[in-house]
C-alpha cells in the first residue's frame, strides 16, 4: 500500500473532479494520503476534506509564501484547528527565499518559529517547506530539538540531509527525482537510510516522468517509489513497505 505523505487537494485544479479522485484512490493502491494547508483558509479546507474521506488526514499551517500578514491571532486559530480529529501535523511551513515578492525573511522566520512552537506544544511533528533558504532553516530546526519533522521536496545536500537525519528527521521526495535533469535528489536518495525516506507527489504539481507537466495527483506517487527503488537497486515492494511504515509512525497512524 502506497502513502502519498504530501498532496494539496484545495487546490483549485481539482474543483471538477475532487471527491471521485479521492475516492479513487484506495483502489489504485494508495491506501492513505496526508493533505497539508498552507493559509487558515485552506487549512480549514484540508481539515474538512479529511472529515470526508476515511484514507486523507490533515496538516494545518501557513505556509511563507503566506505569511506576510502572520498574527498571534493567526496562531490561536491553527492551534484550535490541530485540535480537530485526523489533523496529523503542522504544516506545510518553512521559509521560500526563492521568489523575491515574498514576505521578508525576518517575518518569515517569525511565522515558522511561532509554528515550530506551536507543534512542540501539541506534541505534533512538522512539514517543512524550504526553498534556497538551507542554512536558515536548519538553524531553526536546531533550535527546536523535541520537535520531530519532514522536509518535503527535500532538494539539500547530502551534508544537510545527513544534518537532519542526525537530528531524527525524516526526508521527502516527490516526481522531481524522476525528471531527466535531477542529480542532487537522486545522490541524497541512494545516501538516506531506507527508515527515514517517506514518498509524496505534492499534487497538482511536479507530476513524475512521464507525466511531467500534466496535473498530479496522489496515483502517480508509485512512480516516485519505482524511482528511488532504481536508485537505490532494491524492488518497488521494498520501496512501498518501507515508506508506509515510516509515513504511519512518523504521523502516529497505527
Ligand atoms: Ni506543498
Amino acid at each position: 500500500m502506497l502513502f502519498d505523505t504530501h498532496a494539496h487537494y484545495n487546490d483549485p485544479a481539482f474543483d471538477g473532479d475532487r471527491e471521485s479522485l479521492l475516492a479513487s484512490m484506495p483502489e489504485q493502491g494508495v491506501a492513505r494520503i496526508v493533505d497539508p494547508g498552507c493559509s487558515l483558509e485552506s487549512s480549514r479546507d484540508v481539515v474538512a476534506l479529511a472529515q470526508r474521506h476515511d484514507h486523507v488526514f490533515a496538516a494545518v499551517g501557513i505556509h511563507p509564501q503566506d505569511c506576510g500578514d502572520f498574527t498571534p491571532a493567526q496562531l490561536e486559530e491553527l492551534r484550535s484547528l490541530a485540535r480537530q480529529p485526523k489533523v496529523v501535523a503542522i504544516g506545510e511551513i518553512g521559509l521560500d527565499y526563492y521568489w523575491a515578492d515574498n514576505p521578508p525573511r525576518e517575518k518569515q522566520k517569525e511565522a515558522l518559529r511561532a509554528q515550530m512552537a506551536l507543534a512542540q506544544g501539541l506534541d505534533l511533528p512538522v512539514i517543512i517547506h524550504n526553498r534556497d533558504a538551507h542554512a536558515d532553516s536548519l538553524e531553526i530546526v536546531k533550535e527546536f530539538p523535541e520537535v520531530r519533522g519532514v522536509f518535503h521536496s527535500f532538494a539539500g545536500s547530502v551534508e544537510m540531509a545527513r544534518e537532519l537525519l542526525k537530528r531524527g528527521w525524516m526526508l521527502s521526495f516527490n516526481g522531481v527525482i524522476t525528471f531527466k535533469n535531477a542529480r542532487k535528489a537522486p545522490e541524497v536518495v541512494a545516501a538516506v537510510p531506507l527508515d527515514r525516506l517517506m514518498i509524496e507527489t505534492d499534487a497538482p504539481f511536479l507530476a513524475p516522468e512521464p507525466y511531467r507537466g500534466r496535473r498530479n495527483d496522489s496515483g502517480y506517487v508509485h512512480l516516485v517509489a519505482e524511482k528511488i527503488a532504481a536508485i537505490r537497486g532494491i524492488t518497488p515492494q521494498e520501496v512501498e513497505l518501507a515508506t508506509w511504515e515510516n509515513a504511519n509512525r512518523f504521523f502516529g497512524l497505527t
